[in-house]
């Protein structure tokens, strides 16, 4: 029965993975498999899921360490769910992204954007200095994370004062 065959999932993050997370194994494990130039890109991203939702600081260094990757998609990926992972201990490696101008446009983008998400404000004059960037998918990407971050405070704010 069609009804019966398997579906993607939406995350705990509300998104549908291009690729379903690996649900057992382990952080050195997955790591591995998106380091491994020689598997299927559907089985990398599926250890870039498994890695974002064991939501570890280890399993967030683990997904850094993802970025020597020779694929920019699979760069492009691991900035994505750094972002929705949302943990600051990815913010050197996401500032080292969005200032090599070597790093292919689409992965400074979603470093940019990243920054914004993870919610720590240290990054404000980073994020300022590319908003001129002459890539406008750079610069773009710079101002929404910046506007965010003020979106944010603002709710904060009007939240401490109620
Ligand atoms: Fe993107």
């Amino acid at each position: 029965m069609a009804g019966d065959a398997p579906r993607p999932q939406v995350s705990e993050y509300g998104s549908v993975d291009p690729a379903p997370p690996e649900v057992l194994g382990e952080v050195a494990t997955w790591s591995g498999t998106v380091s491994d130039e020689n598997q299927p890109m559907f089985q990398r991203m599926r250890a870039v899921f498994a890695l974002r939702n064991q939501s570890s600081d280890e399993a967030c260094l683990a997904l850094c360490r993802g970025f020597s990757s020779g694929s920019a998609l699979l760069r492009h990926e691991i900035a994505y769910v750094l972002g929705q992972m949302q943990n600051p201990a990815a913010l050197p490696t996401l500032i080292q992204r969005l200032e090599d101008e070597h790093e292919h446009v689409m992965v400074r983008h979603e470093a940019a954007e990243a920054m914004g998400a993870i919610g720590d404000r240290s990054v404000i004059p980073v994020l300022e200095r590319f908003s001129n960037d002459p890539l406008p998918e750079v610069a773009e990407s710079c101002v929404v994370a910046l506007d965010l971050l003020a979106w944010v405070q603002r709710a904060e704010f009007a939240d401490a004062e109620r």
